[in-house]
């Protein structure tokens, strides 16, 4: 951890940010989806992307929490109350956990249940563990996949909303100055 706190984000922490805000988006909708469709050609697409895009996230976000542990975040807003505060802190924690542990899962699941997992339906990317003895088994661990996608899901709505109530409400710097371009 650095002793001192930026000022503001670097460019490249406001581009992760808004990249993997956007594909964890897309990739909430396209799970929710592929699972509700009938067996076929658009099912398996889906699937494929599902889990390449899930990859590259997994990906962006370990540079995301590395850069973070590196660089730090310039401190919180002042003058807002100390439960807010808390709250900031802890749901911040959480998300860097859950954009980890949400596509890690996945891939840990689709290794055991159904090698091989591909990127793009290329390079063969399956985690080197024993393949499940049934379909069934591998069941568990997919509840524990869309529970953490659940939950991560919930933060962000109070997240993007408190967002919008430092914009909106509090009239402060807050959501600005994760835009890129702002000083
Ligand atoms: C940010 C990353 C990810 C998010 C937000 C996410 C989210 C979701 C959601 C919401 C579902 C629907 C669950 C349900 O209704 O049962 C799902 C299903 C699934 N996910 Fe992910 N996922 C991510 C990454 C991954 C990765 C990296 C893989 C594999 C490499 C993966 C493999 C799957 C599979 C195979 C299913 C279907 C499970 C089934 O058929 O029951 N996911 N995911
Ligand atoms: C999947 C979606 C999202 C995830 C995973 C996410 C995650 C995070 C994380 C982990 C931080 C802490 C940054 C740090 O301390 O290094 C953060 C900051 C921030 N996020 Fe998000 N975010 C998401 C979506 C959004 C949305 C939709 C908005 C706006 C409506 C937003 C606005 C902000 C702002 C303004 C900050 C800076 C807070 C501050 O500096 O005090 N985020 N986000």
């Amino acid at each position: 951890m650095p002793s001192d706190a930026p000022a503001r984000y670097s460019s490249a922490q406001k581009w992760l940010h808004w990249t993997i805000a956007l594909l964890i988006v897309v990739m909430v909708f396209v799970g929710l989806t592929m699972v509700n469709l009938n067996d076929g050609p658009l099912k398996n697409a889906l699937y494929e992307l599902h889990k390449s895009t899930g990859l590259v996230v997994l990906t962006l976000a370990l540079v995301r929490v590395g850069l973070r542990l590196k660089r730090g975040a310039p401190p919180l807003v002042p003058d807002i109350p100390a439960w807010q505060k808390l709250a900031a802190k802890a749901s911040h924690y959480a998300m860097y956990m859950l954009i980890v542990l949400v596509p890690a899962m996945g891939w840990i699941a689709t290794s055991y249940c159904c090698k091989p997992v591909n990127l793009f339906w290329t390079v063969p990317l399956s985690l080197p563990i024993p393949d499940a003895p049934t379909m069934e088994a591998s069941a568990p661990l997919f509840r524990i996949h869309f529970a953490l996608a659940f939950t991560l899901a919930a933060i962000v709505i109070v997240h993007a909303s408190a967002a919008l109530y430092h914009h909106f409400v509090r009239r402060d710097p807050t959501l600005l100055r994760m835009l890129p371009g702002s000083g």
